[in-house]
């Protein structure tokens, strides 16, 4: 990793030469609360004291050169915060050590642990995936010359229009988080919902979609790309769960729902949720355990998942007032957006 990528990773890493501090990135001083400066020379076990105590560990990585993970191991940060988390310690150049922590059990706090997390990711992928993007427009637009059946450009213009939703997408992710509602513009969900199913239905077309929308709902308050971007989330998601369905099936939702209430931002008024957007369907299924931590990143079950998708679509949900829901039994996954009526009224 470079040291840019362990600087925005979103988790504490310290390096350590003895037992004591030598770097620590971004995430690692707000979990003390300390500049790395400061930091330089003091024991990590006098900054964050856990349980089980790391020394031990320390050792026996340092001597086996071996890398060390304890999963259930417990965090007291200087501010006193207690956190369940992974503990990872590896050897690294020279005989120092690399602690890195991983929060897996946590449900962050909102605009504490929740939001930076995200958006350091936002950062850091945005930035890597600009320069892929222009290599790919690039190619793209050459094969136009070269492509003459209507279809084929057809399909080529669909690559164009993608590669500029992905590159706007980077350019967001940023400040999605902190954008405030009454920016965004209105945006009809059914248009976003219909080009997500013709985007995933170019790469297969013998995927099954049903669409079941009512088309009685009103535009929401919104950013039409990152509603996008968190369908296509779910989409693939669902696309996934499926490998194994004898007769697979994904099904696009919108309907009215009342009831469904959220803290406003300011955390003062309850807000009505009454927009639902939903995609299902007809896979394995969630299990009961899991479904309390798959919103949070890098939590995957997939051999090759990143485990970003769900906390992306969360992200993007709340950034829009709203939130996301799971709900799943063999046979039957319903991921669901919940989202404002910008036209009724809040109570
Ligand atoms: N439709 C679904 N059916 C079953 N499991 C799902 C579904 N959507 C998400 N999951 C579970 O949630 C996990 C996290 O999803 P996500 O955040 O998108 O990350 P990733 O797709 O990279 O694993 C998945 O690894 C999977 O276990
Ligand atoms: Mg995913």
């Amino acid at each position: 990793m470079s040291l840019s990528l362990i600087e925005d990773w979103p988790f504490p890493v310290f390096q350590i030469d003895e037992g004591r501090i030598l770097f620590a990135n971004q995430a690692a001083q707000e979990w003390t609360g300390d500049s790395v400066n400061r930091m330089r020379g003091r024991a990590l076990t006098d900054m964050i004291r856990t349980e089980p105590a790391l020394d031990q560990q320390l050792a026996k990585s340092a001597a086996a050169a071996t890398v060390l993970t304890n999963r259930a191991c417990t965090a007291t940060l200087p501010n006193g915060t207690t956190l369940t988390c992974h503990v990872t310690i590896y050897p690294v150049e020279g005989g120092t050590q690399g602690v890195s922590f991983w929060m897996a059990g946590l449900r962050p706090r909102e605009g504490e642990l929740g939001a930076p997390i995200v958006s350091g990711m936002g950062r850091l992928i945005a930035h890597e995936l600009k320069n892929p993007l222009a290599g790919i427009k690039g190619a793209a637009q050459l094969l136009r010359d070269d492509v003459q059946s209507s279809e084929g450009r057809a399909l080529l213009d669909l690559i164009g229009s993608e590669i500029d939703r992905i590159r706007r997408l980077a350019d967001r992710m940023e400040t999605l988080g902190d954008r405030d509602p009454d920016q965004m513009g209105p945006v009809n969900i059914h248009t976003v919902l219909r080009q997500a199913r013709t985007v995933v239905q170019s790469a297969e077309p013998r995927l099954v979609f049903t669409e079941r929308y009512d088309p009685s709902l009103p535009n929401v308050r919104g950013d039409s790309d990152t509603l996008m971007q968190a369908v296509l989330n779910l989409i693939r998601n669902a696309q996934d769960a499926l490998r194994e369905t004898a007769a697979p099936e994904i099904e696009l939702a919108t309907r009215f729902r009342a009831g469904v209430t959220a803290r406003s931002r300011e955390g003062r008024r309850a807000r009505h949720l009454p927009i639902q957007i939903t995609v299902s369907d007809n896979g394995s299924g969630v299990s009961d355990d899991l479904q309390d931590h798959i919103f949070q990143p890098f939590v995957t079950t997939k051999r090759d998942g990143q485990g970003l998708g769900l906390a992306l679509v969360s992200k993007v949900a709340k950034a829009h007032g709203g939130l996301v829901e799971v709900r799943s039994r063999p046979g039957r996954t319903s991921f669901s957006v919940l989202l404002p009526d910008p036209t009724g009224d809040v109570s």
